[in-house]
C-alpha cells in the first residue's frame, strides 16, 4: 500500500479557522436563527474598488477578441503589473526592488508555505509566539519539527515570545536560527515594528548568513509615518530577506487572489558543498515549474490598484476597516478589557476578561453573543488567555457585535 507523508499525523486536529468554522457550523446548526456576526478570520468584506471591476471587466472583453487574448501568462506575472508594483510600493518608499524580482502569485499564505521548497531541510527555524499559524504547519508538513507538546508547541523550533511586556515585538535570539518569520503589522497581535527594530533584525541575519521570511500582508494598515511598510526599508536587508505582500487586504482580492513575492538577485544562501546560490534562480525554478501564474484578468484587476481612482478607492477601504478597529478598541477598552494593536493593523488582539481561557471565552461569545472571534491560542501557546477580533466586516455589523459583547462581559 502506498503511504503518507507522516508529517502531517503531528499536526494539530484542524487548521485553526477551518476549525473555527466547524464549530460555528455546528452552532448554527444547533440554533438556526442565531444572529450570528463573524469577526473571526480576517476575510474582507467590502466589494472590490470600481476601478479594479472595471479593469477586470476590460480584462474579460479583451480575452474575447483574437487580438488580444492571452494564453500562459509569464511565470513571474505580467511586466507591467511587475513595475508599478516595483515604482509604486518600493522605489517610492526609497527601497531598491526592480521589478525583476517581483514574482506575482496567488496568495500570500500560498508563497509562505511554498518558500519552503528551496531551503534545505536542517535550517533552525525561529517563529514568534503568538503566531500566524501557517509558517508553523508548512514546516510541520514538510518534516522540520519533532512532535507537538501538550501546549502545541512542536520539538525543534525557536519560539520567541512576543507579549505587552516586549511591546509584541521578539527579543533578537542569543544562538543562531536560519530561518526567522516575521511578520509586520503583526497578524495575529496588530502590533508594528520600528526602523530600529527591523534593523537589529537585519543586523543578526547578517551576521549569522540567516534569511528573514517578511510578510507584509498587511502593510497597508499602517497610518505611523515612522513605521517601514517594507523591510527593505532596513539597509542591508537586501542580503537577507523575503518579503511576502498579497492585493487582499488592501483591495479586497481574498476571493479574487493576487499576491506578490520579493526575491531580491543579491540573496545567497549555502548549497551543501558550502558554495553560495542565489535564491532568485530557485525561486523562479520553482514557481515555473509548479506554477502556472495568476489569471490575466486578475493581474489587470490588481493593475487597477495602482491608478489613481485604485489608490483612492483602497485607501478608502482601509480606512474603512481601520476606523471599525477604532471603535472595537474604544467600546472594548470603555468595558474595561485590555487590548492591543488595531491602529496600524485590521486586528484588535484583547486580553480575555478574568483569566479565562481564550477557547472558553470564544464559547462564551458565540452562545451568548453569537459573535465570532478567533482565540489567542490557535496562534500559539503564548497567545493562552488573549482574543483576537478582526476589524473586517460591515460597520453595522462591528457596533452590533460591540454592543452585544460589552452588554455580556
Ligand atoms: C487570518 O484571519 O489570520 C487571515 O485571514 C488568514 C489569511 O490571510 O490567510
Amino acid at each position: 500500500m502506498a503511504t503518507i507523508n507522516d508529517n502531517y499525523l503531528k499536526l494539530k486536529a484542524g487548521y485553526l479557522f477551518p476549525e473555527i468554522g466547524r464549530r460555528v457550523s455546528a452552532f448554527a446548526e444547533a440554533n438556526p436563527d442565531a444572529p450570528i456576526i463573524k469577526l473571526g478570520i480576517g476575510d474582507v468584506t467590502e466589494p472590490l474598488p470600481e476601478a479594479c471591476r472595471s479593469a477586470m471587466v476590460t480584462a474579460v472583453e479583451d480575452m474575447g477578441n483574437r487580438d488580444s487574448f492571452k494564453g500562459y501568462g509569464p511565470e513571474q506575472g505580467y511586466g507591467w503589473l511587475r513595475e508599478k508594483i516595483a515604482a509604486h510600493d518600493f522605489q517610492a518608499r526609497g527601497c531598491d526592488v526592480d521589478a525583476g524580482e517581483i514574482f506575482i502569485s496567488d496568495g500570500s499564505k500560498c508563497d509562505c508555505g511554498n518558500i519552503l521548497d528551496i531551503f534545505g531541510d536542517n535550517n533552525t527555524i525561529a517563529v514568534t509566539d503568538p503566531v500566524y499559524p501557517v509558517y508553523v504547519d508548512t514546516n510541520v508538513m514538510a518534516g522540520h519539527t519533532g512532535p507537538c507538546n501538550d501546549q502545541g508547541e512542536y520539538e525543534g523550533l525557536t519560539y520567541l515570545p512576543i507579549n505587552a511586556g516586549n511591546n509584541f515585538t521578539a527579543q533578537i535570539p542569543s544562538q543562531k536560527v536560519d530561518l526567522i518569520y516575521l511578520c509586520f503589522p503583526n497578524n495575529p497581535t496588530g502590533a508594528v515594528a520600528s526602523k530600529s527594530h527591523l534593523q537589529d533584525w537585519v543586523n543578526y541575519a547578517k551576521s549569522h548568513g540567516s534569511i528573514i521570511l517578511f510578510d507584509a500582508a498587511y502593510e497597508a494598515f499602517i497610518t505611523d509615518p515612522e513605521i517601514p511598510h517594507s523591510i527593505y526599508e532596513i539597509e542591508g536587508a537586501r542580503d537577507c530577506a523575503i518579503e511576502f505582500r498579497s492585493f487582499s487586504k488592501n483591495a479586497g482580492f481574498t476571493g479574487t487572489r493576487c499576491a506578490l513575492t520579493v526575491v531580491p538577485k543579491t540573496l545567497m544562501a549555502k548549497a551543501a558543498d558550502e558554495s553560495d546560490v542565489e535564491l532568485w534562480k530557485l525561486w523562479n525554478r520553482r514557481q515555473s515549474t509548479k506554477f502556472n501564474g495568476v489569471s490575466y484578468i486578475v493581474q489587470r484587476g490588481a493593475e487597477a490598484v495602482y491608478s489613481e481612482a485604485g489608490q483612492e478607492q483602497t485607501k478608502g477601504l482601509i480606512s474603512f476597516y481601520l476606523e471599525n478597529a477604532k471603535i472595537i478598541r474604544e467600546k472594548l477598552t470603555a468595558a474595561g478589557l485590555q487590548v492591543f494593536g488595531g491602529v496600524n493593523a485590521p486586528y484588535v488582539w484583547v486580553q480575555t476578561p478574568n483569566g479565562i481561557s481564550s477557547w472558553d471565552f470564544f464559547d462564551q461569545l458565540l452562545n451568548k453573543t453569537n459573535v465570532v472571534g478567533t482565540p489567542g491560542s490557535g496562534f500559539g501557546a503564548a497567545g493562552e488567555g488573549y482574543f483576537r477580533i478582526s476589524a473586517f466586516n460591515s460597520r453595522a455589523n462591528v457596533e452590533e457585535a460591540m454592543r452585544r459583547i460589552t452588554a455580556n462581559l
